[in-house]
């Protein structure tokens, strides 16, 4: 198979990684890939946007499968350029990629089907937004409706933060046109984890769950990020509660989509918080978590090759059961200095051959770039994903520190505290 991985970060670096292991792949081609993935094969600079460019390259190129990375793509409808040219796709259409491009599509949906998620209420105004704030108590759940960023959520412990936010969003237009709307939300407490399954339009086979690190800064304090390290198995995710999340919130969303004429194929990606009343649906997303999807791809030990052909083909039911490894995985983002609001690019990372050498540890690269010298610089927010593997958390969590030390980069953070929740 020769296959065409879209986009450029860490998870896509971890995809390919993965799918090269494949006997069955010959070829990978990564649009545009980073210097992580341009060890696995070529790269070809088009955005991850540039949807009529990437389905010729596919077609010119006779690609096997392609596989989407980021929802920008998605919902950019790649997959639907790719079906008018015949060329199988594991990602979901821009109908279905709704789920996770709008939030108020997708609270209506789940109402629909009845899966279990947080009351809400759509707003586009203000001053109705705020009365309906008027006899409720904080803390507040305040969302832009569409794509940005994993930014679009202020969680507001007072009615005055909570006005700030609506206008911020509303009329300031701080996320753009992705605040046309907001959702307001009841707050869920609980333990939150990130639970993936592989659909074809029909069919799902469960993945595993992991839990991220939202925040920037050690103790979860700090700005909220993309997710700053990740582990798995998370212990909150019991088999009880996967079977629960399967039956309740996975297959009716599937069986929703069909019947609304959106098939779903691709990763559903559900965010959850594990509440006591069962887990409940935060957020979907239409694609693989980054970096939970690093922590998987340590984790999975069968062919990730034939299980994303057939669910792009619509026969994930004839598809080899998955095996996975039972030792745990952790991933820990090292970011650039000033991530996530201003990251400072352009700084040298020495020492990535030495900390490769760290048993069970794989690096990937998420935000770097080749300058002319060959000298490894920093390219984005989250720059390297340390990822490794171990009998038990801790030596997973000890083996990725000692790798991250051995990682000479002044310009980069990284959180000191992964998995502190399991490890406690
Ligand atoms: P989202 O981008 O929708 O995943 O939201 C970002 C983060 O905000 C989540 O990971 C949660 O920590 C928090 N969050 C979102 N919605 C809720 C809610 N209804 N109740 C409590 N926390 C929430
Ligand atoms: N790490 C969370 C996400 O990918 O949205």
């Amino acid at each position: 198979m020769k296959i065409l991985i879209v986009g450029s970060g860490g998870r896509e670096h971890a995809l390919g990684w993965k799918l090269k292991q494949s006997p069955l792949v010959s070829e990978l081609i990564s649009v545009p890939g980073n210097p992580g993935l341009a060890r696995l094969g070529r790269c070809v600079a088009h955005k991850v946007t540039d949807v009529a460019e990437i389905a010729a390259l596919a077609l010119r190129e006779s690609v096997d499968l392609v596989v989407i990375g980021p929802e920008s793509t998605a919902a950019a409808g790649l997959a639907d350029a790719l079906a008018h040219v015949g060329v199988p796709c594991f990602g979901p259409t821009r109908a279905a990629a709704e789920l996770e491009a709008s939030k108020a599509f997708m609270k209506d949906f789940c109402e629909r089907h009845a899966v279990p998620t947080a009351g809400y209420k759509v707003f586009d105004d203000a001053i109705y937004a705020k009365a309906y704030l008027g006899d409720r108590e904080p803390p507040f759940v305040i969302k832009a409706d569409g794509l940005a960023a994993g930014k679009g959520v202020i969680i507001a412990e007072t009615r005055r933060e909570a006005d700030e936010a609506i206008d911020q969003i509303l009329f300031l237009r701080k996320f753009g046109t992705a605040g046309q709307r907001i959702v307001i939300e009841d707050f869920l407490p609980g333990e939150e984890a990130s639970f993936f399954a592989i659909c074809d339009g029909e069919t799902a086979v469960p993945l595993l769950a992991a839990q991220d690190h939202k925040r920037a800064y050690d103790l979860d304090k700090g700005p909220n990020t993309g997710g700053m390290g990740a582990y798995s198995p998370a212990p909150v995710f019991t088999d009880a509660v996967r079977d629960q999340t399967m039956e309740q919130i996975i297959l009716p969303t599937l069986r929703g989509m069909k019947a609304e004429g959106r098939p779903f194929v691709g990763v559903l990606f559900a965010g959850l918080m594990i509440t006591p009343a069962g887990p409940k649906l935060i957020e979907f997303n239409v694609r693989f978590g980054d970096p939970e999807c690093q922590t998987l791809m340590r984790r999975m030990k069968s062919d990730l090759a034939p299980v994303l052909l057939l669910a792009a083909q619509g026969q994930l039911a004839g598809a080899p059961k998955i095996v996975w490894d039972e030792r745990p995985a952790v991933t820990v983002v090292y970011a650039a200095q000033g991530y996530p609001d201003e990251p400072l690019t352009g700084s040298i990372i020495r020492g990535l051959a030495n900390a490769e050498q760290v048993p069970d540890v794989e690096i990937f690269h998420a935000g770097t770039r080749e300058d002319e010298e060959g000298n490894l610089r920093a390219a984005g927010g989250r720059v390297l994903n340390v990822t490794a593997t171990g009998a038990t958390l801790r030596d997973a969590v000890d083996r990725a520190y000692e790798a991250v030390n051995k990682i000479d980069w002044p310009g980069g953070f990284c959180r000191r505290d992964i998995a502190w929740r399991a490890l406690n």
